[in-house]
């Protein structure tokens, strides 16, 4: 139990200090593109496209799952693929309320945006990751969406809280947007990384699970950080 907690600090101390993605000060647009309107809504659209393609990430955990005969850790990825498909939110999924919010409250349509070439990249380096064979690699490289989740929308929250200022000169509103943020911050995406950890972690027996977990969640990391630096060029050159 012990080792477990060290081992999950020591994860979450790479993640802010050895990569630059979920990290406040380091992240490239949250550096250098915070105040700039155009960039933060090119941003949000890509943003977005993540989200689209959740459901599809954690289809290669479940599997693995099951080919394991994990049945803890397939049940609580199940669950949180159904969250994600609208569980919890009437039956409106996760993207879903984001694209919703976005539109009615402020007037930007992002459902039909054209993907970019980072994310085009970042979503299929995510997908060749999570094919690797090792079970552990794959559910470190899942832990690490989960991990990085909150940190991640606390990131994007600013953005849109900055964008709802400028574009109705009000704060964000109590409807769709804030309890797709307030919900992910407070619930969801902590009873994601907490149920993934636990299952997990039970499977995990030796020095070479733990290196072959930490490897996928850093190569994880790794892809966040290349998407970012790639969305931080494509907005400035926007
Ligand atoms: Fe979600
Ligand atoms: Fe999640």
């Amino acid at each position: 139990m012990k080792a477990e907690k060290q081992f999950v600090e020591k994860l979450n101390k790479a993640m802010i200090e050895d990569f630059v993605a979920v990290n406040k000060k380091r992240n490239p647009i949250a550096k250098n593109l915070a105040k700039d309107m155009k960039a933060l809504q090119y941003v949000i659209g890509q943003y977005s496209i993540f989200p689209k393609n959740i459901v599809s990430f954690l289809e290669f955990a479940k599997n693995k799952a099951k080919e394991m005969n994990w049945k803890n850790v397939e049940e609580e990825i199940i669950r949180n693929m159904g969250e994600e498909l609208g569980s919890k939110s009437n039956g409106i999924t996760h993207y879903d309320l984001l694209v919703n919010g976005v539109k009615e409250e402020l007037g930007l349509d992002i459902s039909n945006i054209q993907i970019s070439e980072s994310t085009k990249n970042f979503i299929e380096s995510m997908k060749s990751i999570l094919s690797n064979k090792n079970p552990y690699y794959i559910m470190g490289a899942t832990y690490a969406l989960e991990d990085s989740a909150v940190p991640e929308l606390a990131l994007v929250v600013e953005w849109v809280s900055h964008l709802f200022i400028e574009i109705t000169g009000k704060p964000i509103q109590d409807k769709t947007l804030k309890f797709f943020f307030d919900m992910h911050l407070g619930v969801w995406e902590p009873g994601h990384e907490e149920g993934l950890r636990n299952t997990v972690f039970e499977k995990i027996s030796s020095e070479e699970d733990r290196d072959n977990f930490e490897a996928g969640f850093r190569e994880v990391l790794k892809t966040m950080d290349f998407w970012w630096n790639g969305l931080y060029n494509e907005a400035s050159q926007n």
